[in-house]
């Protein structure tokens, strides 16, 4: 058990970004509610010139989220929506979906989207917003897929971008990644070895979905 790669993960399907070119500039909208390292994740790859794609504005529910740091530091426009000062979540969504289309978003990216989504926003945008979730779905839905998979004792587990619907972390899968778990993992290291692999899936499977959208 001493010999465990840590870094070893299997990635399906097994491309990267140079495979899938993107003819297009594509404006995604980014829905962020945490530290925001998938959303540098897919602000770094579009900075290479790796993922052709703009970032007209990212929206955040956290007035503190460490998001809207990084945000600045890519010089990315972020709009704070408070999900307290809206009486339900329809009408977040409403306000999503007001901002994203002055902006001309054509792609929704939940990058750590702590929120449910509604009908509201999955209407605005159907079959265009895009999920990102710490488990190899089915397995795992919901809140604290990591300590779920720990507590359950799988061996693997890891990452999923799947396409938003009502039912939570459901939607049709588009790529998914997966992470041995070691002996002695924490929540935390576990984690950290995940999101290793969702900074290397994201961006990818952004533009696979984009591309097969349009074919
Ligand atoms: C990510 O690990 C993502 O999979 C998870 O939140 C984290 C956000 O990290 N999402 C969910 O649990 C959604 N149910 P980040 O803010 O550093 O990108």
């Amino acid at each position: 058990m001493g010999n465990v790669d840590r870094d070893f993960a299997l990635i399906s399907p097994n491309i990267s970004l140079v495979d899938v070119p993107l003819p297009r500039r594509a404006k995604l909208g980014i829905l962020a509610s945490g530290s925001g390292s998938n959303y540098g994740a897919i602000a770094a790859a579009i900075e290479a010139g790796e993922l052709n794609a703009d970032i007209p504005v990212l929206i955040c529910n956290k007035p503190r989220a460490k998001v809207l740091e990084r945000a600045a530091k890519f010089g990315t426009k972020t709009q704070l929506l408070n999900h307290r000062e809206f009486d339900s979540r329809e009408a977040l969504d409403e306000a999503i979906l007001a901002c994203f289309r002055e902006h001309g978003v054509e792609w929704v990216i939940m990058a750590g989207w702590m929120r449910i989504v509604t009908d509201v926003l999955l209407k605005g945008y159907e079959n265009r917003i895009l999920n990102i979730h710490p488990s190899i779905l089915p397995s795992f839905k919901g809140i604290r897929a990591i300590e779920q998979a720990l507590a359950a004792q799988v061996k693997v587990t890891g990452c999923s971008v799947h396409f938003a619907s009502l039912e939570v972390d459901s939607g049709e899968i588009v790529m998914q990644a997966a992470v041995p778990i070691a002996p002695n993992d924490t929540a935390e290291t576990l984690h950290a070895r995940i999101q290793a692999q969702e900074h290397r899936i994201f961006p990818t499977a952004i533009a696979l979905a984009i591309r097969d959208s349009e074919q």
